[in-house]
């Protein structure tokens, strides 16, 4: 590969429409991303217009050649990867029907309970790999059937964000098995949709679009969209991947052993299987992966860095996130008998909870704002360990290598704590550009540049540090993981009362 054929990742997230352009040794040429807003036009909705991510992406890419000082013919091949489960639906002529109800909305507590009921929760478990989850697809799409009967009526089409990126720039209906996995309605050993799924909650099947592994070509730029874009028509454009398939790729995750902790907003574990593992009571996401028969488990903390994040905004809004982890140094670990609990948004892993809450929990006058920084700091590691402790107990073998990135991965004092808790060495790669990234190099691989997935992430990724854990510390914190693991349980009762009594 020329370094005029250029790779380009576009990543459609909840906040951005990025597009990323590299060359073949991975190098970053140029990104740009657009920035999206979210609305929430109810108590626990969640919504966007997917038009709004396609004007968006059309901005981004059409910024990313100009900064690289290229026109679309430099581009080989495109990869497409974005927020996971949100619902999209057209009508007969492509026509988006309603705003796209997005992974963090929260409307479908009872459709989760009828998909159980009219499934059995441990067939439901056998076939998708996954509970249901208010986050996840299937629910979104009864929510519509029973609330809004007069669009889904008009409905023909389902598709993911990503895919719609995907229908505006190639005219093409089509998902990758990732996102496929992440609706709820696949049948997770056999990578594709679900007869029996579709058939017990009335979805026709012939609204759901064909599948593709990560790196298959779906279909080639069309004119249209080479002229909202600066794209070449003709362009390939490859299945990709849901974000966390993606990101996993872009930091080398792809095989047995490695595995990927992002540390963003939200903290993901991603570890990789050769066969479509499930957790037998769906604690944890079991989904099919970008690279192509491989499955991965997954863990989702909601509140990782999103804790620190809200701590610092909320209570010392003056200070940097470097000096407010510095004074943390000094505390011992353990933070002298401080616990907190990081389930500020509710909890996915371990806990599907919605009403889950925070707390520092052993509070006493000697306790200084250090404290509850470095109790923060542990608290969303022993919460990254439940999904750690879950993927263990699921028969996963050793775990050779953790790879650590996102936001909250940049503190060493954080990683440092992280890799005691965890009591593994974690490493960081050279790579940041996350799940666009990991979508490049799939369409590397699909425009033949690469062999497959893992060489693609061999030609490209580095390690470029280690944290290795303090045989010491690491004990202390086997002795204090219990006593956290006892706190939600203890508590689980009272977060509902208190939310039925005074909460919102
Ligand atoms: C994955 C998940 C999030 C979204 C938004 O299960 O819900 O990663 O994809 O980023």
């Amino acid at each position: 590969m020329t370094d005029q054929m250029l790779l380009l990742g576009i990543d459609v997230s909840t906040t951005g429409a990025k597009a990323l352009l590299i060359d073949g040794q991975g190098r970053v040429v140029s990104s740009a991303t657009t920035p999206l807003t979210l609305s929430t036009p109810r108590p626990l909705w969640s919504e966007q217009d997917p038009r709004d991510w396609w004007d968006g992406i059309s901005q981004s890419i059409r910024r990313a050649l100009d900064e690289a000082g290229v026109d679309g013919s430099a581009v080989a091949a495109i990869g497409l990867t974005g927020q996971m489960h949100g619902l999209v639906l057209l009508d007969e002529h492509g026509e988006v029907l309603r705003p796209a109800i997005l992974w963090n909305d929260q409307r479908t507590g009872p459709q989760c309970d009828e998909i159980r009921r009219r499934l059995g929760k441990d067939r439901l478990i056998q076939i998708t790999g996954n509970d249901a989850l208010t986050g996840f697809t299937a629910p979104k799409i009864l929510w519509v059937q029973q609330n809004e009967p007069e669009i889904y009526a008009k409905a023909r089409h389902i598709l993911l964000p990503k895919d719609y990126i995907r229908y505006r720039l190639t005219g093409e209906y089509a998902m990758d098995r990732a996102g496929g996995a992440g609706t709820l309605l696949f049948d997770l050993a056999k990578r594709t949709w679900s007869e029996e799924v579709l058939k017990a909650l009335d979805i026709p099947a012939e609204w759901l679009p064909p599948t593709f592994e990560g790196p298959e070509i779906t279909g080639h730029v069309s004119a249209e969209a080479a002229a909202a874009t600066g794209l070449r028509e003709g362009t390939p454009v490859v299945g990709g991947g849901g974000d966390q398939a993606a990101q996993a790729v872009g930091v080398g995750a792809v095989q047995p052993g490695i595995i990927a902790l992002t540390l963003g907003t939200s903290g993901v574990v991603f570890a990789t299987t050769e066969a479509p593992l499930v957790e037998p009571e769906g604690r944890l996401h079991a989904f099919c992966h970008a690279v192509p028969d491989r499955w991965h488990f997954m863990g989702v903390m909601l509140s990782a860095a999103g804790s620190l994040q809200w701590y610092r905004d909320t209570l010392a809004p003056e200070v940097a996130f470097d000096d407010l982890t510095a004074e943390a140094e000094d505390v011992p670990p353990g933070s002298e008998g401080l616990l907190f609990l990081p389930y500020l948004t509710g909890e996915r892993t371990p806990y599907p909870d919605p009403l889950a809450r925070g707390a520092w929990v052993g509070l006493t006058v000697r306790h200084r704002r250090a404290h509850m920084t470095r109790a923060v700091l542990e608290g969303v590691a022993f919460g990254i360990r439940d999904s750690f402790t879950l993927i263990r107990e699921a028969g996963l073998g050793a775990i050779e290598q953790v790879r650590i990135s996102g936001g909250g991965a940049k503190s060493p004092l954080w990683r440092q704590i992280m890799a005691d808790v965890l009591n593994v060495e974690l490493v960081t790669v050279n790579t940041t550009e996350g799940a666009a990234f990991g979508a490049a190099l799939l369409a590397g691989v699909g425009a033949g540049l690469f062999e497959d997935v893992p060489a693609a992430c061999e030609a490209t990724i580095q390690i470029t540090g280690q944290t290795t854990p303090s045989a010491e510390t690491a004990a202390l914190y086997e002795k204090v993981y219990p006593r956290y693991r006892a706190l939600y349980p203890a508590l689980a009762g009272e977060f509902r009362a208190i939310a039925e009594t005074v909460g919102a």
